[in-house]
C-alpha cells in the first residue's frame, strides 16, 4: 500500500512565552492509502489539534507533513487549498458553516470552489444529500435543521467531491444511535468499496474497533499505535452490523 500521509517530528505549541502550551509533542506517523485510522485519547490530549494539522487546516510549530510525498509545509495557501479541495473531505462540527444558505448550497460549496459547472455540482450535491437521507431538506436554510441533520449535511459535504481522505472529528458524537449507525455505515462503506482513507477521532471504543488501526494519544504524544487484526476487525464489524440492525428494527417499530 502507498503512503498517503507522512508526519515527521510534528509539534504544535499554542500561545507564546508564559502562556505557551505544547499540544502536540514530536509526533511521527505514517498512514497508508485505504487505511481506517481511529485516533483516541482523553479530552484535551491533542486529537483535534493533530487532525487539523493532518488536514492542512493549521500549521505546525515544528515538523513536516507530507501528502502523497509532497511536503505541505513548503506550500503556499493556494496550493494548500487545492489539495484540501481535491483530496479531502471534512466532518468537523465547528466548520458548520453558512447558516443562512440553503442545505444544497452548503453541500455544493466544495464543488463551487473546485470550479465544477453549475449543472453538475447541483446533481452531485443532490446525490450526496440522498446518501444521507436529506434530499427533502435541500431548500431549507442550514440553520433550521436539527443537530443530527446538520451533522448529516456535514457528511454530505464531506463526500460530495469524492475525496481520497475523510477526516472526521467525532462524526457520531451528537447523534442518536440510529443516525450514528447510518453515518458509521456510510463511512466504512466508502472505505471498503472506494478505498477512501478514513481518519476518525472518537471516544467510542466500538467505533474505534471497526478501524484497521488505533492510535492512542496522551498529553500530545502517541502512546500506542496498533493495527487491529483482520479477524478482530471483522468480528467487530459483524457485531456492529447486528446491533445496528437491531436499533433500526426497534426504531421502525417505534415509528
Ligand atoms: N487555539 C488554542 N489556543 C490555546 N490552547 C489550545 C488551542 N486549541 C487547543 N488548545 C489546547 O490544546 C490541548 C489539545 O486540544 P485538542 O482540541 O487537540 O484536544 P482534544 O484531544 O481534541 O480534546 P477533546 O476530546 O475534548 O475534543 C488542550 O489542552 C487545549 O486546551
Ligand atoms: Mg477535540
Amino acid at each position: 500500500m502507498d503512503t498517503i500521509i507522512e508526519v515527521k517530528n510534528l509539534t504544535k505549541v499554542y500561545g507564546k512565552r508564559n502562556t505557551a502550551f505544547t499540544a502536540l509533542n514530536d509526533i511521527d506517523l505514517s498512514i497508508k492509502k485505504g487505511e481506517s485510522v481511529a485516533i483516541v485519547g482523553k479530552s484535551g490530549s491533542g486529537k483535534s489539534t493533530l487532525m487539523h494539522l493532518l488536514a492542512l487546516l493549521d500549521k505546525p510549530t515544528k515538523g513536516q507533513i507530507f501528502i502523497d510525498g509532497i511536503n505541505s509545509t513548503k506550500l503556499g495557501s493556494h496550493a494548500l487549498n487545492r489539495i484540501r479541495n481535491r483530496k479531502f473531505g471534512f466532518v468537523f462540527q465547528q466548520f458548520f458553516m453558512n447558516a443562512n444558505d440553503t442545505v444544497l448550497e452548503n453541500v455544493l460549496l466544495p464543488l463551487k470552489i473546485a470550479k465544477i459547472g453549475r449543472f453538475k455540482r447541483k446533481k452531485l450535491a443532490e446525490e450526496a444529500l440522498k446518501t444521507v437521507d436529506l434530499e427533502t431538506k435541500a431548500k431549507n436554510k442550514a440553520k433550521d435543521l436539527s443537530g443530527g441533520q446538520k451533522q448529516r449535511v456535514c457528511i454530505a459535504r464531506a463526500i460530495v467531491n469524492n475525496p481520497e481522505i475523510i477526516f472526521a472529528d467525532e462524526p457520531t458524537g451528537n447523534l442518536d444511535s440510529a443516525t450514528g449507525d447510518k453515518i458509521t455505515d456510510l463511512l466504512f462503506r466508502l472505505n471498503k468499496e472506494k478505498g477512501v482513507t478514513l481518519i476518525i477521532v472518537t471516544h467510542d471504543e466500538d467505533l474505534a474497533k471497526l478501524c484497521s488501526r488505533i492510535v492512542r494519544i496522551s498529553d500530545g504524544r502517541i502512546i500506542s499505535d496498533k493495527s487491529v487484526r483482520k479477524d478482530v476487525q471483522q468480528k467487530s464489524s459483524e457485531r456492529w452490523e447486528k446491533e445496528a440492525a437491531r436499533v433500526k428494527k426497534a426504531n421502525e417499530k417505534g415509528a
